[in-house]
């Protein structure tokens, strides 16, 4: 059996003082169990975070890291080493917002999820469709090449350590989200991309889904064979929903 798991990317979102309140919220919530959660703050405010959720079963991630595990001179970056360093244990590598505002390359991402594992991070990569592609019967298509980039150099062994996330762009933040139907078959067609090549890798990966996730489509969602969690944006900046999206999870 596969253990759900629910994840909140925050994105750019927060100051101080709304991250002091969305922490102490998280805090107080009564989580599922059975149900793993974890929580992607911007990284300024990670530090903030494993400190204010200490002692509550809660992972912590980061939204991105440096294509090379070790320190070095680059400007801006932050390498997967510090990342594990700071008490991270997951790290988000290739969310379309990423891939599409900034350019990153399935070949860049490659790196990106060979070093956070060299780090002992779990990468969540993160692949989807955007609706172009969707309407041009592209989708399959679409998440089978971003998958196969990192199979084809890295190897199906390493999705023992990984998590992947469907999350369909034009269900990104504008409030559509595709039906259970819909997200099933791609979580399917992924998982069966995983299996050509190793059944037992393709049994254990979770597959989690993004997109406008609430706690009103969650249960449905999280209902579907192959959908094994969310990975959640806007709904995660509200620790009551984002707590009933993991209790649903754990339905
Ligand atoms: P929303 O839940 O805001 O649509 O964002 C999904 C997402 O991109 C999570 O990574």
């Amino acid at each position: 059996m596969r253990r759900p798991l629910v994840a909140g990317n925050w994105k750019m979102h927060g100051t101080r003082a709304s991250v002091a309140e969305l922490i102490k919220g998280l805090h107080a919530l009564a989580l599922p169990e059975g149900v793993e959660v974890a929580v992607f703050p911007p990284s300024l405010y990670i530090n903030n975070v494993l400190a204010g959720l200490e002692g509550k079963s809660i992972a912590v991630g980061a939204q991105n890291c440096a294509a090379e595990p070790a320190q070095g001179a680059l400007t801006g970056e932050v390498a997967s080493s510090q990342l594990a360093d700071a008490g991270c244990t997951l790290v988000l590598v290739g969310h379309s917002e990423r891939r599409q505002i900034l350019g990153e390359s399935d070949e860049l991402l490659v790196r990106k999820f060979a070093a956070a594992q060299a780090s002992g991070l779990t990468p969540v990569l993160c692949i989807g469709e955007t609706l172009e592609q969707r309407e041009a019967g592209q989708t399959i298509e679409v998440v089978n090449r971003q998958l196969g980039s990192v199979m084809d150099v890295l190897g199906v062994e390493v999705f023992a350590r990984a998590v992947v996330a469907y999350e369909p762009v034009w269900a990104i933040g504008t409030g559509l989200t595709a039906t259970p139907e819909q997200a099933q078959e791609v979580h399917a067609a992924i998982r069966a991309q995983l299996d050509a090549e190793d059944a037992e890798v393709a049994r254990g990966v979770r597959i989690l889904y993004g997109g406008s996730v609430k706690a009103a489509n969650a249960v449905e969602l999280f209902g579907m064979p192959d959908i094994d969690g969310g990975l959640i944006g806007g709904a995660s900046l509200n620790a009551d929903e984002f707590g009933a999206i993991c209790r649903a999870a754990g339905n």
